[in-house]
């Protein structure tokens, strides 16, 4: 992407993250990384043979009561450990998750911290600059709790909206996914932490997560997911990459020559190290196919990666090489974070007051606006009598679960089981936030008398829909790791709570909080509908912000929203007939297979598969309303730059999301997101953009190579992926090149 238009905000940014971050240096760059590789080929050949494991293998420091696992002293209770090696000055690995802050692991630690808005939220900013901020944030975080790896960088496109994952991850672009992820690796990997991206690659659901094989020609992954990633490291050049769950091709993705060795190491060139995901390692042989660490070890079937590892390497020169990488890569994190000379000490006093600011910027830059009939939005703080219902909004509000679940000081407000009462049942409850939209709602308009219903009984909720001017219906759609969704609807009958409260009142306003995207059967009720995703620590403040008007919306969809699963690649989720729910994501039997063809659509996922299947999307992708208008004007490409102008044509400030698409090329359907940037503009005021477009974003993969045919190049400007302007169209020579 080229040149941003920066955000209005970054000054508070600065500011905050200056107070907060004192240890705040410049990320890695590629010359860091450099050097630290000749400094860990140093430190290898000082190794002795009996020290060549320690830094390869490790566990989860906390008591799951699963057995004979020994916590070492130094270790600080969270999802990994890697014993360091003293007589070389390597420090240990301390690792956390994750994407939205240091996690809560169930109240292990008895310590809170800051939660950003959901993944899918900070991808609604389209904002790098928000990403990084929010980096910085949680990086800063994750060292003061003595930390020195934060799990983060969840890039994995969203080829199907029902993943329970879809709120960690970013969006269905690559371009989008892989700038906002490099921003975010970068902030978190200035305090002197290694970052990773993860969950390389393809894994794209969570039923039967550990065993779903992903079908996919290599042109596809190259052009969609694999870009992702690449970008991502361009951008963010985090020190470790995690390999996912899943297998692709037949091979698991943490023990997958093409993935790691061939693409990742050597057509990429990346230096870090790979750490497995928690139970992903098949057997000691993932090491010769290229990864370098494996993480909570007690997860897998046997300890792989201690002395079988050194054996191998005792009895074969080969995997005694190997073995020298290995420590070479996990060193060459270590140096090139710099954590040997500023270790994370742990006990430093964070300040939750300005991190909160962090996070509600983030959710007031994030919540989309979809729909505002009439203008019943923003409501008027003279307003006389509001009635919020349902979502636990008199509380706070909901959060994803799983790993990444974050939860402020004193835990969450309401925590309700889903089920089970296995290890994992604690890590899959639905946790709400302290931070109560109905008190923020009732400090907007001090006049109103607001009252307030659970939503549980639609006649009582009803009745007080009726008596007030407006009612504001909140529905929740809790979703998970390790869980898919069903299908897209609202869960437990909040469909017709809001169709009858609708049907009592004629401004009834809708507040989603949800994993994803959902249907809305009640849509042409409702006069007005808001997307606050999982919002964070500030999230009820935020949406009240944007409800009342203090904060203009400029969250724009960074992911479709399809009218039904009829219009996805496979309308049916693979698995969801037949796979038991399982957090694990285990087979039930060695025996289970399980197939997703993600050759269907290809690299074509979200609103490339609408665009080439001509298909209309409930909302699409990009899609955002806002309380003033913008008008796009003035498309010029010349080779691979593009120059227009944004204005802002109504009466209020406000951001508006320009996008750059590309639509055709020779005359055939390639619809690509290959240019972005958000635009500050005060009522009236217009300004000029410059973007400078990726030739990948041009290009096939054919034959190993980037290749880009002579022709007809046309592009327009979208308000979103299905409202294009006037097309230009260019000409561009035939051209190939290599990674
Ligand atoms: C998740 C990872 C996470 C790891 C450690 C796994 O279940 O897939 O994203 O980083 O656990 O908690």
């Amino acid at each position: 992407m080229g040149k941003m238009v920066l955000w209005s905000g970054a000054a508070l940014g600065a500011m905050v993250l200056a107070a907060s971050t004192a240890q705040a240096q410049e990320a890695p760059t590629a010359a860091t990384i450099k050097a630290a590789d000749a400094r860990a080929a140093a430190t290898v050949k000082a190794m002795k043979p009996e020290e060549k494991t320690i830094l390869t293998h490790g566990i989860m420091p906390m008591d799951l009561g699963m057995g004979n696992v020994v916590i070492p002293k130094d270790a600080v209770p969270g999802a990994g450990y890697i014993a360091g090696i003293d007589r070389l000055g390597v420090p240990a690995l301390k690792e956390t998750d994750a994407s939205l802050g240091v996690s809560y692991v169930m109240g292990l630690r008895k310590d809170g911290a800051t939660a950003l808005p959901s993944g899918v939220l900070q991808a609604a900013t389209w904002n790098p600059e928000i990403l990084y901020n929010g980096g910085a944030m949680i990086g800063g975080e994750a060292r003061a709790k003595g930390f020195n790896v934060l799990l983060a960088g969840g890039v994995n496109l969203m080829r199907d909206p029902r993943n329970g994952r879809t709120f960690e991850y970013l969006s269905e672009d690559p371009l989008l996914s892989g700038m906002l992820v490099g921003a975010a690796i970068r902030g978190i990997q200035s305090n002197h932490i290694i970052s990773t991206i993860k969950h390389f690659a393809l894994n794209g659901q969570e039923t039967g997560r550990k065993y779903v094989d992903i079908k996919i020609s290599e042109a596809a992954a190259k052009e969609s997911d694999l870009l992702a990633f690449k970008i991502g490291i361009e951008q963010g050049q985090p020190l470790s990459v995690m390999c996912a769950y899943n297998r692709v091709g037949g091979q698991n993705a943490c023990s997958n020559d093409f993935l790691l060795n061939k693409v990742l190491k050597k057509d990429w060139g990346w230096k870090g190290f790979v750490m497995s995901d928690w139970g992903a390692v098949p057997g000691v042989e993932a090491a010769i196919n290229g990864l370098d660490q494996q993480s909570g070890a007690e997860l897998d079937k046997g300890l792989f990666f201690a002395d079988k590892l050194a054996d191998k390497a005792k009895a074969d020169p080969k995997w005694a090489a190997r073995l020298d990488n290995m420590n070479q890569r996990v060193l060459t994190a270590i140096y090139a974070a710099g954590i040997d000379k500023f270790p994370a000490k742990g006990g430093e006093k964070i300040d939750f007051a300005a991190h909160a600011k962090v996070a509600e910027e983030t959710a007031k830059q994030g919540i989309v606006l979809l729909k505002n009939e009439g203008g019943v939005l923003p409501l008027m703080k003279t307003a006389k009598s509001i009635a919020v219902i349902g979502g636990y909004a008199d509380g706070g509000v909901l959060s994803g679960g799983g790993s990444s679940q974050v939860q402020g000081e004193g835990g969450a407000v309401y925590s309700i089981p889903l089920s089970g009462t296995g290890v994992w049942a604690g890590l899959i409850g639905q946790n709400y936030h302290r931070s109560s939209p109905l008190k923020a709602i009732t400090a907007q308009a001090p006049q109103a008398k607001v009252t307030y219903r659970d939503g549980r009984y639609i006649t009582d909720a009803v009745e007080k829909a009726k008596q007030a001017e407006v009612a504001v219906v909140f529905v929740t759609q809790f979703t998970t790791e390790g869980l898919d969704v069903p299908d897209l609807h609202l869960p437990q009958g909040q469909d017709e709570l809001i169709a009858a409260v609708a049907a009592a009142n004629p401004n009834t306003i809708v507040v989603l909080e949800t994993g994803g995207p959902v249907v809305m059967p009640w849509l042409p009720k409702v006069k007005a509908v808001v997307e606050a995703w999982y919002p964070g620590a500030r999230g009820g403040e935020a949406i009240a912000s944007v409800l009342f008007g203090d904060t203009n919306p400029s969250g724009r969809l960074p992911i479709t929203f399809p009218a039904s699963t009829d219009q996805l690649p496979r309308p049916k989720l693979d698995g969801s007939d037949w796979v038991e729910p399982n957090f694990a994501g285990d087979p039930t039997s060695g025996s289970d297979i399980l197939h997703a063809d993600y050759d269907i659509e290809g690299s074509d996922v979200g609103y490339r598969w609408f665009a080439r299947k001509g298909q209309k999307a409930l909302f699409p992708f990009g899609y955002g309303l806002s309380y003033t208008s913008f008008q796009s004007s003035g498309l010029s490409v010349k080779g691979l730059t593009a120059t227009f102008t944004v204005k802002n044509t109504g009466q209020r400030d406000g951001d508006e999301v320009a996008q750059l698409y590309l639509t055709t090329r020779n005359g055939e359907v390639k619809q690509r997101l290959v240019g972005f940037a958000r635009v500050s503009l005060k009522a009236g005021e217009s300004k000029p953009v410059s973007l400078t477009i990726d030739p990948r974003l041009l290009a096939d993969w054919k034959n190993g190579l980037w290749t880009s045919p002579k022709g007809t190049y046309s592009f327009a400007l979208g308000k979103d992926a299905e409202t294009l302007g006037e097309k230009v169209s260019i000409t561009l020579p035939a051209k190939s090149w290599k990674e």
